[in-house]
């Protein structure tokens, strides 16, 4: 792509516990439509996540290496200051199915109203991957259903590691 004058910095904000093949479509589609792209974790204490933050980001590196514009990064408190210190412009949110609509319109237009200057895009992911969460992914393998094509192969042997093997 092209420099722009102002390149478009945009977010992809989440949980990545872990990192899903409908989490690496957004990422595909989400580098090419801008110049940087920040793939940021939500350090969320309340939540008890099955991989800590650390980990996420290291496979999420892992997974991403391939595309020179893409950064992984964490971030606390809200999405739009974290928007406003790395100058993106943009957060970009998949909708794999209707039911994803409420709590994503909920949410960019919560953004909106704190900061009007910050535009929520959505991506619809690919139907190959629509029906994928991370919590279906964590649910299947901890009752020995088969999960690969569904999360990245470095992924599928952290998971089985942690969660078959609690390593
Ligand atoms: O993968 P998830 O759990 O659906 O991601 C949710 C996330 C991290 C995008 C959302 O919880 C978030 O942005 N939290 C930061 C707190 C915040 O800014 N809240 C106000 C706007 S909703």
């Amino acid at each position: 792509m092209a420099a722009r004058p102002n390149p478009v910095i945009a977010l992809y904000p989440g949980s990545f516990d872990p990192i899903t093949n409908g989490h690496l479509d957004l990422i595909d589609r989400g580098a090419k439509l801008c110049d940087h792209l920040i793939v940021a974790i939500l350090r969320n204490e309340e939540k008890q996540p099955l991989f800590s933050v650390e980990e996420r980001m290291e496979m999420l590196r892992e997974v991403v290496r391939a595309y020179p514009n893409v950064e992984v990064d964490s971030f606390n408190g809200l999405l739009v200051d974290y928007a406003k210190q790395k100058n993106a412009t943009t957060i970009l949110r998949g909708i794999r199915a209707i039911s994803d609509y409420e709590y994503e319109l909920q949410m960019a237009l919560m953004n909106r109203r704190l900061c009007p200057s910050v535009e929520t895009v959505f991506l619809m992911a690919s139907e190959a991957y629509s029906f994928i969460s991370s919590r279906l992914i964590k649910q299947v393998i901890a009752l020995g259903g088969n999960i690969s094509g569904l999360v990245p192969p470095s992924v599928e042997v952290r998971l089985r590691d942690r969660v078959l093997n609690g390593v």
